[in-house]
């Protein structure tokens, strides 16, 4: 495996690869990054993992300083799943000079996260643009663990007709049921085991809907036992998978979103819900 910090190098190695996936990462990488490398090997004959934490889609006072960085361990990681080029830029290979050019993503990137961090999509959809620009890979893999992400971003490649197949991953989850999350570092050990209470509500609510509860009284149960336990309550919303739009009447294909913080760390998850035809 090869690990390669310039848009030179990278073009100059990935010349004459046939098949090349990109997995786009901002490196600390779980299991949830590492399936979806093994999924590319499937998929492509040339992986490569880009490890590069954006500050574009960094809020003032969030956590770019202290996201957790270790490229030696994550290029461990990456080369035991299989994964052949490490593409690991700095922030001036990236940014040369400073991105004016930002992509805007529609107005459902100030919904949900995007209520939350005014300009996260804009950084993520930018990024993520260059990074298929620079890398030119046949397919692209992302996590549903980061849903609106994923729903943006294949948006922007059909809006800008990018010749890239998307394809998403599930999202891994500890035992107990926690998304894994480079943040999950930050909890400690009482909010840890506090934190899958986030996915357990969510299974409660999408029980319910499936029983036929008033879905505005579960989201709210959801919430007050959240905050019962401490959390701080950003959104928990049902919507449709498909763009994200509220769910019309009838709507089958649901899911559910969620974004809370346990002390200084905020969690995010989801549950996609489908309901049998009437
Ligand atoms: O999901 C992430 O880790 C990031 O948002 C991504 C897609 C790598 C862009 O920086």
């Amino acid at each position: 495996m090869e690990v390669i910090h310039t848009v030179r190098d990278l073009r100059r190695r990935l010349a004459g690869e046939g098949a090349v996936g990109l997995v786009p990462t901002m490196g600390s990488l779980h299991e949830g990054h590492l399936s979806l490398v093994r999924s590319a090997r499937t998929l492509a004959s040339c992986v490569v993992t880009s490890v590069f934490v954006n500050r574009l889609q960094f809020g003032p006072g969030e956590d770019f300083e202290r996201y957790p960085r270790d490229l030696s361990e994550d290029t461990r990681l990456l080369g035991a799943a299989g994964c052949q080029v490490v593409f690991a830029p700095d922030e001036s290979e990236m940014y040369p000079v400073p991105q004016r050019f930002l992509v805007e993503p529609p107005e459902l990137q100030h919904e949900l996260e995007g209520a939350i961090r005014p300009g996260h999509f804009r950084g993520v959809c930018t990024v993520v643009l260059k990074l298929i620009n620079m890398v030119h890979p046949q397919v692209a893999l992302f996590g549903k663990k980061d849903y609106q992400q994923w729903t943006l971003l294949r948006e922007m490649v059909g809006a800008l007709s990018l010749p890239v197949r998307m394809v998403s991953g599930e999202t891994m989850r500890a035992d107990d049921g926690l998304a894994l999350s480079s943040r999950n570092a930050y909890l400690s050990p009482e909010q840890r085991s506090e934190a899958p209470r986030l996915q357990r509500v969510l299974r409660t609510v999408a029980a319910g809907i499936k029983a036929g509860a008033a879905r505005g009284d579960l989201l709210t149960a959801a919430s007050a036992e959240l905050a019962a336990h401490g959390w701080q309550v950003d959104y928990l919303a049902l919507r449709r998978q498909s763009d994200l739009a509220p769910p019309q009447p009838g709507e089958r294909a649901l899911v559910l979103l969620a974004a809370a913080r346990l002390g200084g760390t905020r969690l995010i998850d989801n549950l996609e819900v489908l309901l049998p035809e009437a």
